[in-house]
């Protein structure tokens, strides 16, 4: 059969152009710039496939919108929370991600922001601008080993990030729909109320997907349940927090600090997390490593030829 046309909405790190090119014939966004949908449309017209992302809203009126010629749609990310998969079935589109190639990457990420809030990193770093010298009160931080994390959704990243807590010597416990088989639970706490599990944590790390059940989860009222000493960590989504509620935590030291890879509104973020100094911010690069992008460029190449050749592909979502 012959080459797909496809093509690509993002600007890709050139060893990701270069295997979408071995693979397709493939029409590159080549200026950088973030495309509107209607570019993005024009861009499909004549072309069998989408090289999409996060930044590109696929909801019902775009699967209407799409050119007849488009036969499958492609999203690289793992996250899927901008894609209506009913809209996608129902017009018998195939969809596609990337899952498992950046689990330890994210894991890594999610470790990193622990850590950040966990020893101060926000305020070391701007003490470095006028230091005075090491005294013993300078910046006491937590100390992990023998802490708990308790990790809200223990899907593959929620228990990679597991993994390397039990590096650092810490006790795991989650919670989840429901409660997983010992063989993935690794000896983990289960809680069946994710309220209990943020009682009971001193490290609470957001890692489940953004549904309609999950949004606007962490609030004023579960925040009241956290220990005083307690991190809140997220590296799925933005919009899981409510920020004014995490916000006011932060600012009262109601909880010890957070750190956070993703936002609502991204990337106009809430700005009042700049000038917290128990706040750690990152600018969405939990997937951000050469290995991952890499491997997500290739898993989403393997799925896009699957739906070229009509073959199945692990990383079908619709
Ligand atoms: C994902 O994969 O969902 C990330 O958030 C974007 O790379």
């Amino acid at each position: 059969m012959s080459r797909w046309s496809i093509f690509v909405a993002a600007k890709m790190p050139d060893y990701v152009e270069r295997d979408i090119a071995a693979a397709f014939d493939a029409t590159f966004n080549t200026t950088g710039e973030k495309l509107t949908t209607d570019q993005v449309l024009k861009g499909l017209e004549g072309k069998d496939a989408l090289f999409g992302n996060v930044g590109i809203k696929m909801d019902a009126d775009f699967f209407a919108r799409l050119p007849s010629s488009v036969k499958a749609v492609g999203t690289y990310s793992v996250g899927y929370d901008h894609v209506d998969l009913a809209a996608a079935k129902a017009k018998g589109m195939p969809v596609f991600n990337t899952p498992d190639v950046l689990t330890d990457t994210v894991a890594e990420c999610a470790m990193l922001l622990t850590l950040s809030v966990a020893r101060r990193i926000t305020e070391s770093v701007a003490l470095m601008q006028n230091w005075k010298g090491w005294t013993p009160l300078q910046l006491n931080g937590m100390e992990l080993v023998g802490k708990t994390m308790g990790i809200f959704g223990f899907g593959r990243v929620g228990r990679a990030i597991a993994e390397r807590g039990r590096g650092f010597r810490m006790q795991i416990a989650y919670s989840d729909l429901n409660k997983l088989p010992p063989d993935l639970e690794q000896g983990a706490a289960y809680y069946p109320k994710p309220e209990d599990l943020m009682a009971n944590c001193d490290v609470f790390i957001l890692a489940c997907n953004s549904t309609p059940e999950t949004r606007g989860f962490l609030n004023r009222e579960r925040l009241a349940k956290m220990k005083p000493t307690a991190i809140v960590v997220n590296i799925a989504r933005g919009d899981i927090v409510n920020d004014d509620a995490l916000i006011e935590a932060l600012a009262q030291n109601r909880i010890m600090g957070a750190g956070l890879d993703v936002f609502n509104n991204e990337p106009n973020y809430d700005p009042r997390y700049r000038s917290l100094p128990n706040a750690f911010i990152l600018p969405h690069i939990g997937s951000s490593t050469v290995e991952a992008r890499r491997g997500m460029g290739r898993i989403l190449i393997e799925g896009l030829l699957a739906a070229k050749d009509g073959k199945p592909a692990r990383n079908r979502l619709a």
